[in-house]
């Protein structure tokens, strides 16, 4: 993966299959201190602690145990590898959160990527969920809710249509411009 935005793509796949009615996905950047974060948090299932230290911790475990995936382990080497952290809390019946923080300017940092497009396809692939994306960089900010986006946009126009779609495409790229100008 070369994109963080791919990692994204996929901590917010695991909370769609967590169950989750809500999904917030934040990317932070302070460019004096050379700091980024991200973080995905959500309101599904949640996991045990015997679980938790299992997927933060894949390699620990041995092969006949339970099939550990990689979404998890790539997200977090993706800031460990970049002068960054990784954290995650999760509890059970209530939700978790997963953040990792990068150094803006580390060599092995991935670039950001067509984080628009993840989030383009995160709201038209998942209609049965809410999602917050919220980016800002300590001066500006900007928020996309879809639950207040499905308020102005009354029932009879789903969100995936092809005029949502185009206006959305729009809208994202060019609040990311304008928050980030292509420095992540
Ligand atoms: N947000 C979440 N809520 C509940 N459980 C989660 C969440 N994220 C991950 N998990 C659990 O942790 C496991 C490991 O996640 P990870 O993304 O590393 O791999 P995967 O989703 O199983 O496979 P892959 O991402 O490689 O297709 C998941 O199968 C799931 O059981
Ligand atoms: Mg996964």
């Amino acid at each position: 993966m070369r994109e963080l935005a791919l990692n994204i793509l996929d901590i917010a796949e695991n909370s769609v299959s967590a169950g989750a009615t809500l999904i917030e996905i934040e990317v932070r950047a302070d460019f004096e201190k050379d700091e980024m974060s991200i973080t995905i948090g959500d309101d599904g299932c949640g996991m045990d602690e015997e679980m938790l230290q299992r997927v933060t911790d894949p390699f620990t475990t041995t092969r006949t145990t339970r099939k550990v995936g990689m979404g998890l382990p790539l997200f977090k080497y993706s800031a460990e590898s970049a002068g960054g952290s990784f954290q995650i809390r999760s509890e059970k019946g209530k939700g978790t959160q997963v953040c990792a923080t990068y150094r803006i300017s580390h060599v092995d940092r991935m670039p950001l990527g067509d984080y628009g497009g993840v989030v383009l396809q995160l709201v038209t692939m998942n209609p049965q969920v809410n999602f917050r994306f919220i980016a800002g960089d300590g001066e500006r900010s900007g928020t996309l809710d879809t639950r207040e986006l499905r308020e102005v946009l009354g029932e009879d126009i789903p969100l995936n249509s092809v005029e949502v779609r185009a206006f959305l495409k729009e809208y994202i790229q060019e609040n990311l411009v304008d928050i980030f100008g292509g420095r992540l």
